[in-house]
């Protein structure tokens, strides 16, 4: 484990579409270039629904929907074939709700890519950014540490057939090495040098996520809030291409 993280080919951004109508996002959405990935939380799916992803799809953008599903295997796969059949590239699931959930999930995404030609793969979240070990303890009991419940949680998620998880930037060159390099790493918890973490516990800059083995850095106030949301796009871009 205390190997250099293999390099290191350039994350993609994914922009955090965090917002409380669709007017709001699509206006962001006009100012940043195509084939931008966005990702489509519960604040927005709540509000605009599956009409929001079909715009996106439709327009040529890349869709990281981002629903955290957490259920009984067999109404996780039905929300999974859904998702699936909207176009969407990337969806998350709580690695938590175990084996059978994530497999039927994988399932799934597997039928559905193969009938359709569709190209959609799962993350399972394995402990949010916004927590730490004594926030996680307070949950699940002392003793539960922020890096033990992920390595435990990303293996579980490997071996059911999902291909990656959410994690952050900490963690990335950890689950790279137990789940291997093909084993996708999603990390949140971006901010650009000289900015505050807000809420987020765990904060890594750009160039430090990809050194750690990201293959995809989910951006959200960063860009969403800059009074140039372009400009703070292709910083990031320039900071890891
Ligand atoms: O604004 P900020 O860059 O902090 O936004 C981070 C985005 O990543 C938010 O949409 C948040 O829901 C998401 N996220 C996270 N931590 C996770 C999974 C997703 O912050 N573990």
């Amino acid at each position: 484990m205390n190997g250099e993280a293999e390099a290191v080919s350039v994350p993609e951004v994914i922009v955090a579409l965090d917002y409380p109508d669709p007017e709001a996002a699509f206006e962001l959405v006009e100012r940043l270039p195509e084939g931008t990935w966005y990702k489509v939380g519960l604040e927005l799916f709540t509000r605009g629904g599956p009409p929001v992803v079909r715009r996106l799809v439709d327009e040529g953008r890349h869709v990281f929907l981002d629903l955290k599903l957490h259920d009984i295997p067999n109404t996780v796969a039905g929300a999974t074939r859904a998702a699936a059949a909207m176009g969407v590239r990337l969806l998350t699931l709580h690695a938590s709700g175990g084996e059978a959930m994530l497999r039927a999930a994988s399932d799934a995404v597997l039928d559905a890519n193969q009938r359709s030609g569709a190209d959609t793969r799962l993350l399972a979240i394995t402990v949010l950014t916004s927590l730490d070990d004594a926030s996680l303890s307070s949950v699940m009991g002392e003793g539960s540490g922020v890096e033990q419940a992920v390595g435990r949680l990303a293996g579980l998620a490997r071996e059911s057939g999902v291909h990656g998880v959410v994690s952050s930037v900490g963690e990335c060159r950890a689950v790279k090495l137990a789940c291997g390099p093909d084993f996708l790493v999603v990390t949140p918890g971006i901010r650009l040098s000289g900015e505050g973490a807000q809420d987020q516990k765990r904060v890594a800059t750009p160039a430090v996520a990809k050194s750690a083995g990201a293959d995809f850095l989910v951006v959200g106030r960063s860009i969403t809030r800059a009074d140039d949301p372009s400009a703070a796009l292709e910083r990031i871009r320039a900071e890891v291409g």
